[in-house]
Order: structure tokens, then C-alpha cells, then sequence
């Protein structure tokens, strides 16, 4: 997908959310990440047995757009069956920060509700490679 508007973000994020493993939390989560390209990756969550090994469906989109080659993320678009929609935890807004420090944040709700904010609402005074010496 490529240059998607929110309406086609979010039904890419409802579909990846029915590949949820969520058998413990029963909380399916699906997270589209649009990266500077212009390309969008998905994301579900992917629980496990061992509770704290379960991956946020935000970083699975982020980890899957890194491994594409990109570098970038512009806009991520999350989607659970809350209302208000579930705003993304704070271990994904600091992955989030890593890569989409001007990233729009897109919450949406499976009943259609939906809200807009920006990652420096959401994580102000982000902790980034600024802070290390040498780092990019
Ligand atoms: N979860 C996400 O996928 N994204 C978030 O930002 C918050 C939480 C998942 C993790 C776990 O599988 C389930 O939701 C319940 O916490």
C-alpha cells in the first residue's frame, strides 16, 4: 500500500488485527505505520505464554518497516475495540520516537470512533540518540 488516506490506514490496521495472537490478554490490537516512503506496515500483537515476551502491534509495524530498509515513519494509525480508542503504551511511544519523532498518531476504535494527535503530545521531551555521544 502506498500513499494511503486514514480511512484505508485504518482498514489495513483492522485487517492485520484479526492476525492477533492475543489468547491471554484477548485485547487484539492492529497498528499500520506509514514510513517516509510512502509505504505502510502492519502490525498485530503477538502475545505469549511468558506474558512479558508479548510484542505491541505497533512495534512489530515499526520493526517490519526497519527490516524493509526504511528509517522513517510518518504517521502511525492503531486500532483496537475500545471507545475511547486505546492511545499506544509507553514502551511504543518511545519506539515510535526512534523513528517518527514528527509522527502523526492516528487511535481508532473497530465501532469507527477516532482520534488525532502527534507523538510529542503523547511523549514530550522524548529520551533519542541526541542524548548519547556519537549516536545518529
Ligand atoms: N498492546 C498493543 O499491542 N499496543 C499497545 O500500545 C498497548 C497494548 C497489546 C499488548 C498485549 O498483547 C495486549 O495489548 C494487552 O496489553
Amino acid at each position: 500500500m502506498n500513499g494511503a488516506d486514514d480511512d484505508a490506514l485504518v482498514a489495513a490496521a483492522l485487517a492485520v488485527r484479526e492476525h492477533a495472537w492475543a489468547p491471554y490478554s484477548r485485547f487484539a490490537v492492529g497498528a499500520a505505520g506509514v514510513a517516509e516512503s510512502g509505504r505502510v506496515y502492519v502490525g498485530c500483537n503477538v502475545e505469549n505464554a511468558s506474558y512479558p515476551l508479548c510484542v505491541c502491534a505497533e512495534r512489530t509495524a515499526i520493526g517490519t518497516a526497519v527490516a524493509a530498509g526504511e528509517r522513517r515513519i510518518v504517521k502511525v494509525v492503531v486500532v483496537t475495540d475500545t471507545d475511547p480508542p486505546a492511545s499506544p503504551c509507553g514502551a511504543c511511544r518511545q519506539v515510535i520516537w526512534e523513528f517518527g519523532p514528527d509522527a502523526q498518531i492516528v487511535v481508532a476504535s473497530t465501532n469507527g470512533s477516532r482520534h488525532v494527535t502527534h507523538i510529542r503530545a503523547l511523549l514530550p521531551e522524548g529520551f533519542d540518540g541526541a542524548a548519547l555521544r556519537g549516536a545518529p
